[in-house]
């Protein structure tokens, strides 16, 4: 089991850049697909989940090279199947990336339940729903999904929760059928936008990607291009609410300021002082801290509100303010696991159904962690980041799923963290 021992206590200051968003390159990886022409990717995080979908396109008979300045070429030109029920897919949540993909553009496909972090039930019926809205016909067996129609049809609908991945598994599928899709109550988040903007790269419309409704008039060819993926929300809010632990003093390069408000109001209002530049050339954000945090309660919500990928790393944050501190978690139901590694570390966090009480203590001592999902890695990190001595965090292949370098981009501001591979 790889681990990272992390001595604790020290300030975090210097510059960290960010790297590509996560949940949008896992989305944009299939969606090259629907393209049916080779396509260049830049700004891709170098992360397992990330790898698992090379490994995906390369099954399905695609070419998938790195070119000298770290893009990715995907020529899918050569895909000779729809198959994508292999082990890696049962390991991975954005797998379902590929029923919409690949029903959009062969008409039929066989794809494997997914799998991914286990934070509670993750159904995907309004994928399923969405497909079946567009005229698929479904069958599930065996954890199987085998989808297939003649022709695509545009409908419309609406979501019963604004799901990310329903909202762009439907995006992806309904760029190739014929007529109009109308998406009601659709998932805003800025991943959402930029797999909207990578598909209209490539010719197709997609129309209102960020707001509640989006619109997508099926297009009958698309073509290649070369994208840009955005820089990671989570990834970024990570090493803010990171600085503001070990009241460091940190810049954050490659990243979109608008999309990080949620976040930078709740660490200013703890007393963290979050600030915006723009040196002409990039925006960038200071993150810093010298005092003791102050409580906040938070609640999370789809975007723009807090995420909940983010709550994980924030409650390690106030599990030292001053006061007491509520998390209401309204996105995942099971999003608690780290809360008891927490709580061994001298933690004061007590759970009523989806609400964590926090009363913060002076400091966390440091302990032996385990992780059990991605996201509590990023959180148990945090924690023995501020608590002075040695912690040992396990269980850290789910952080190598997610984040890009992060041991090396936290030894570069400061940590000291070691990574032990067994
Ligand atoms: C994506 C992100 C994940 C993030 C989450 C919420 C990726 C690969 N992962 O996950 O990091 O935490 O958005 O921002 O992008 N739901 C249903 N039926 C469905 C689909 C979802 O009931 O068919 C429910 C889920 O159980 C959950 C909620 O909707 O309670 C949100 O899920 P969703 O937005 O779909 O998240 P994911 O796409 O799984």
């Amino acid at each position: 089991m790889s681990y990272y021992i992390i001595d604790g206590g020290h300030r975090l200051e210097g510059v960290v850049t960010i790297s590509g968003s996560k949940n949008a390159a896992l989305a944009i990886i299939p969606a090259t697909i629907l393209s049916g022409k080779p396509c260049r990717i830049e700004n891709l995080p170098q992360i397992e989940d990330v790898r698992a979908l090379f490994e995906i396109l390369e099954l399905l008979g695609a070419r998938v090279n790195i070119d000298t300045d770290g893009g990715l070429l995907i020529d899918p030109t050569t895909i000779d199947n729809s198959d994508v029920t292999c082990e890696k897919v049962k390991a991975l949540r954005a797998s379902y990336y590929f029923l919409g993909a690949l029903l959009g553009r062969y008409g039929e496909v066989r794809v494997a339940l997914p799998g991914g972090c286990p934070i509670g039930p993750r159904p995907i019926d309004l994928h399923i729903k969405g497909m079946k809205a567009l005229g698929a016909e479904i069958k599930i067996e065996d954890n199987i999904i085998h989808a297939r129609c003649k022709q695509l049809v545009g409908a419309e609908m609406y979501l019963d929760f604004a799901s990310v991945g329903a909202t762009i598994n439907i995006m992806l599928a309904a760029s190739r059928a014929v007529g109009v899709t109308t998406i009601n109550n659709a998932a805003k988040e800025p991943h959402v936008v930029d797999v909207a903007n990578f598909l209209n790269m490539c010719g197709a419309k997609v129309r209102g990607a960020g707001t509640d409704i989006i619109r997508i008039t099926g297009v009958k060819t698309m073509h290649g291009s070369t994208y840009a993926i955005i820089p990671d929300q989570i990834e970024s809010g990570t090493f803010m609410i990171a600085a503001a632990a070990t009241r460091g003093d940190v810049i954050l390069k490659n990243i979109i300021p608008a999309h990080l408000e949620a976040i930078s109001a709740k660490l200013m209002e703890s007393g963290v002082r979050v600030t915006e530049r723009d040196d002409g050339r990039e925006y960038y954000l200071r993150v810093q801290s010298d005092v003791r945090p102050r409580a906040v309660n938070i609640k999370t919500l789809c975007y723009p509100g807090f995420p909940t990928d983010l709550q994980q790393p924030m409650m390690a944050l106030l599990s030292v303010a001053k006061g007491e501190s509520r998390i209401t978690e309204t996105i995942f139901e099971e999003r608690f696991n780290h809360v008891k590694e927490l709580v061994r570390m001298g933690a004061n966090i007590t759970l009523h159904d989806q609400v964590a009480i926090i009363n913060g203590v002076d400091t966390l001592k440091p302990a032996d962690l385990y992780a059990t999902d991605l996201r509590a890695c990023a959180s148990l990190v945090v924690a023995a980041l501020m608590a002075e001595g040695e912690s040992r965090v396990y269980n850290i292949k789910y952080m190598d799923r997610g984040y890009e370098f992060l041991e090396k981009k936290l030894i570069a501001v400061g940590a000291v963290i070691t990574r032990k591979d067994d």
